[in-house]
């Protein structure tokens, strides 16, 4: 049997869709009443505004949080918030607006790249399928969310810092893709060690400060794995897709599954799977040596009923003196054009 602390609690983590502040932030909850006979809960929120298609999204998950934690039947009326609250919460942060990159209704698709566990090549994909991406003519942004082990920067060669305008942050663009990172915000590249609250405080800046602009696609690359950050991201961001990266060893695969499991638990659509570091070819016989195995990434996007979107070689980047991108691979380099082709996928799926 569910009590009220425990539904107050639950809800309080919730977000108000428009304001993105947690329903506990926003003082929300307007009501909580339980039926112990009948084991029915029901609730009377408050958000900013009322009969939307937010609400109902809303609606839904509050259905579903409360019937998770054993609730037999939910009943939930809506009220919107008081005027002064609402200036309070509009007046500290512009990105409550519906442009915002987090409204349900923007256009921006969002894509995290996730593994299930470091080394696999991670943050190597994200760069290059941003890359990608914006070499078809797409407008593309990459958030490196990775904030312990933030790497994009220093794998694209980023040498400038973002401006700040007006309290709002300009990313930095590299290779036609608007990059932001931790690494920006970290003198000399100290180590990061930080609590659970303020880092998804960092990300929420992220998405809500940054002057992201007109964009098509959103690139998150994720922390490495299933832990808190990977599903606080989670539930950031409703609307975003998935691609998991993995190696070829089945065990690798196995690990990566759980990081599927994940996206799939949390109602993330999965739009494929990228096997990396798939071969080696040889270079005077053109043979494949399958130095990492092979089969996961097939495998995995059998696992995960998806489709398996691109193998990549093992091999570096052209490193390139006056223009250095260390990780990004030219167009016209074999795994350039393969990553091509993973882009051309991706605008096809999402
Ligand atoms: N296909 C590849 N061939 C050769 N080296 C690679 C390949 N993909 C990634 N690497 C290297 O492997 C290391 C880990 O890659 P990274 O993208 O940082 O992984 P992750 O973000 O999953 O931790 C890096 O040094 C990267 O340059
Ligand atoms: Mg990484």
């Amino acid at each position: 049997m569910i009590n009220e602390q425990q539904v107050r609690a639950l809800l309080g983590e919730l977000n108000d869709p428009f304001l993105h502040r947690t329903l506990e932030e926003t003082n929300g909850i307007s009501e909580v009443s339980i039926k112990e006979e009948k084991n029915h809960v029901s609730v009377k929120l408050a958000i900013a505004k009322i009969n939307s298609a937010e609400q109902m999204q809303l609606q839904g998950k509050v259905v579903e949080v409360l019937k998770e934690a054993g609730a037999a039947t939910v009943g939930i009326r809506f009220e919107e918030l008081p005027k002064e609250v609402l200036e309070q919460f509009r007046g500290q942060a512009k990105e409550s607006d519906s442009e915002s990159i987090l409204s349900p209704n923007s256009k921006v698709k969002i894509i995290s790249i996730a593994s299930g566990k470091g080394g696999v090549g991670k943050s190597t994909v994200s760069v290059n399928l941003a890359v990608a991406l914006a070499r078809l003519g797409k407008k593309v942004g990459l958030v490196d969310a990775d904030i312990y082990g933030f790497s994009v920067p220093d794998m694209m060669g980023v040498k400038d810092i973002p401006q700040i305008k007006e309290d709002r942050i300009i990313p930095v663009e590299r290779k036609g893709v608007k990059v932001i990172s931790m690494g920006f915000f970290v003198e000399n590249n100290t180590p990061v060690v930080w609590r659970g609250p303020m880092l998804g405080k960092a990300l929420d800046q992220f998405f809500k400060d940054v002057e992201w602009g007109e964009l098509d696609y959103l690139l998150l690359d994720l922390p490495p794995g299933t832990g808190d950050v990977a599903l606080d991201i989670h539930q950031m961001l409703p609307t975003s897709k998935e691609i998991i990266v993995t190696t070829p060893h089945p065990t690798a695969a196995f690990v990566a599954a759980r990081a599927g499991a994940m996206a799939l638990q949390t109602d993330h659509e999965i739009l494929g799977v990228i096997e990396n570091m798939s071969w080696y070819e040889v270079k005077s016989t053109g043979e494949r040596e399958f130095i990492f195995g092979k089969g996961g990434g097939p495998k995995l996007a059998d696992e995960l009923r998806t489709e398996l979107l691109g193998q990549l070689p093992l091999g570096q980047p052209d490193w390139n003196d006056i223009d250095f991108a260390p990780s990004v691979y030219a167009e016209s380099h074999e795994t350039g054009k393969i990553y091509l082709e993973i882009a051309q996928k991706v605008i096809e799926k999402a």
